[in-house]
């Protein structure tokens, strides 16, 4: 797909993986919208893609706000014409057990990762379609191996995992393009978000962030295989050998997965 001039909305896009992939679609000459929630980081976001060179404008949208959703793609129609692609990628985590976790908190993870992809993609939907362009869920590793501690954030992921692949197959047909794309760790702020079982934030990464993926490689990834028209894309080798693993021997990875998620800092669970 020839990037030049076309219309890409990224959702969450004032960090991490949603910012590199501003990023590297801009330099390929896509025209980018990005979304967030405060209007301070927006702002800045937008002035650093500015000076880089890449082609942008943006609005607040709260992912988990239908009607706010609904006003993103009518401002991107607005003012540039079209959409194109989008990339559903605004998203937190939580860390908690279940049994310990307020359901507010449950609901809220919900209500951005999964029904955040399904506002935006309802409503981007036409123009896309019309344009035979593509649609892009930003899941996880977790969107097909679950975790302990972080019974939420999987839920929210194997939702937009059935969602998308439901919807692929639905516009088999039409020419539209969707791709879910499952990083494994990848360096971000998403570890500094995440919820606690009350609702507050972690703000401490629990795991060694220099030691991931960078969100510049995942996007870079994305671009190659939005171009090569994949499916789905498993990203770092711990990811693909998850997928393997958790495909052939399950029981195993519940131990290995327990075991690893328990060395963690500060694990609620040993
Ligand atoms: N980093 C990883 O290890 C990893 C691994 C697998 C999958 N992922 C997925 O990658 C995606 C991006 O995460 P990241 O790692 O880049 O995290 P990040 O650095 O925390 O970025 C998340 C972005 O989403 C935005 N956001 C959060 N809640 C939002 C809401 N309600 N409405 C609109 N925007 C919202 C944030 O902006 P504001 O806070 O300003 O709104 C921020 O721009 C997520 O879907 C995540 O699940 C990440």
């Amino acid at each position: 797909m020839d990037l030049k001039d076309k219309v890409v909305i990224i959702t969450g896009a004032t960090s991490g993986i949603g910012l590199a992939c501003a990023r590297v679609f801009g330099k390929a000459g896509a025209r980018i919208w990005i979304t967030g929630r405060s209007q301070v980081k927006l702002d800045e976001t937008l002035l650093m893609l500015q000076k880089e060179g890449v082609t942008c404008a943006g609005g607040l949208c709260d992912a988990s706000d239908p009607a706010q959703n609904e006003k993103m793609a009518k401002d991107v129609k607005d003012k540039f014409g079209t959409i194109d692609i989008l990339i559903n990628n605004a998203g937190i985590s939580m860390r908690a057990l279940f049994r310990d976790l307020d359901l507010k908190v449950f609901h809220q993870v919900m209500d951005i990762n999964f029904w955040g992809s399904v506002y935006a993609t309802k409503y981007c939907m036409d123009e896309i379609v019309k344009n035979k362009g593509a649609i892009i869920g930003i899941s996880s590793i977790n969107g097909f191996r679950g975790t302990p501690a972080r019974t939420a954030y999987t839920a929210s992921k194997f939702a937009m995992n059935g969602f998308f692949e439901s919807l692929r197959t639905e516009l088999m047909k039409l020419g539209v393009h969707v791709l879910v794309v499952c990083p494994g760790f990848t360096a971000s702020n998403i570890r500094n978000n995440a919820l606690m079982a009350d609702g507050s934030q972690q703000k401490e990464s629990p795991r060694d962030e220099e030691k991931m993926m960078t969100s510049e490689e995942v996007a870079e990834a994305i671009l190659k295989a939005l171009r090569k028209k994949k499916r789905d894309l498993v990203l770092t080798r711990q990811g693909k050998l998850a997928s393997f693993l958790n495909k052939w021997v399950p029981g195993l990875m519940d131990k290995v997965v327990y075991n690893h998620m328990a060395r963690e800092k500060d694990s609620p669970f040993k």
